[in-house]
């Protein structure tokens, strides 16, 4: 009885410390949740339950086990063509209307993009559209909190399954099959990678960027966060926007009676108001 209430207190810590950094919510019903996603940590040091994990946690654990908690505990589902209206939107829409004319250099931005699925598939749909061939200089930042998934996004290697919905000759011309020990594996091509910078961003703490956005995708991740935590969050991405750039976010998520400086075109798709 005893343990049972320490193990239950263990995860109330876990809960809050989570929240604290990210705003995520685990708190009710997500115990078994804490637990199985934490028992690598557990075992890696050697501990049989959360209390005792805890207690190492509070007084032993340093900002990168800290860190591995918040990796273990995010949830980092995501694909490549996720949502594919988006990517449409954005080249067929957003960029002609947003950039000024015999303007060629413009500026993307994947805010929570997982291990890169999210960011290289606005590269594969820039490079088809945007084509630096014909002098189009497109950058994308791409940004997470768990750096965890932003080693992968980095590395930009995926296994084949991953890549079954790209067209065939997308994967031709955009993705290298890996040899030897890299068999059934695919790397993202120089000639996108190279032009997608990852750097770790917490979206709820302050953060700059050295210029503005056309486009913002900010999708699949306020969906864990309450109104005030998506509020402040939105306010700050549209502090990033150009006047009448967009904010895409997931078509699960809305902004409805949120204060922020944006007008809803349709739903999961924003435009910032002219300043
Ligand atoms: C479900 S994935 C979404 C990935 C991608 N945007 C998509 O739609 O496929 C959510 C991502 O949000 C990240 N995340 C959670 N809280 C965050 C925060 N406070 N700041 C930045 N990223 C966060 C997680 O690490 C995770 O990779």
């Amino acid at each position: 009885m005893k343990e049972d209430a320490a193990e239950a207190e263990a995860c109330q810590y876990i809960a809050r410390l989570v929240y604290g950094r990210c705003r995520i919510r685990l708190h009710e019903g997500k115990d078994a949740l804490i637990k199985a996603r934490l028992g690598k940590r557990m075992r890696k040091h050697g501990f049989g339950g959360l209390a005792e994990y805890c207690d190492f946690l509070r007084t032993k654990g340093d900002e990168e086990e800290v860190t591995g908690v918040i990796d273990a505990l995010t949830t980092n589902v995501t694909n490549f063509l996720r949502e594919p209206e988006h990517f449409q939107f954005l080249v067929e829409q957003a960029l002609p209307s947003v950039l000024p004319k015999n303007r060629k250099r413009f500026h993307i931005w994947s805010a929570a993009c997982s291990s890169g699925e999210e960011p290289y598939t606005i590269g594969l749909y820039l490079s088809e559209h945007y084509s630096p061939a014909l002098g189009w200089d497109w950058r994308i930042a791409a940004s997470d909190i768990s750096t965890k998934v932003l080693e992968q996004a980095r590395l930009g290697i995926y296994p084949v399954e991953r890549l079954e919905a790209m067209p065939r000759d997308w994967l031709r011309r955009y993705f290298q099959k890996g040899n030897g020990c890299w068999e059934g594996s695919c790397r993202v091509k120089p000639g996108i990678s190279e032009r997608v910078t990852f750097r770790q961003i917490n979206l709820i703490e302050p953060y700059d960027h050295p210029q503005s956005f056309e486009v913002i995708f900010c999708r699949n991740v306020m969906i864990y966060f309450d109104r005030a935590t998506q509020e402040q969050l939105v306010r700050q991405l549209c502090r990033f926007l150009v006047p009448k750039g967009y904010l895409l976010i997931g078509h699960s998520e809305s902004l409805n009676g949120l204060n922020v400086p944006l007008r809803c075109l349709r739903p999961s798709v924003f435009q910032k108001n002219p300043v």
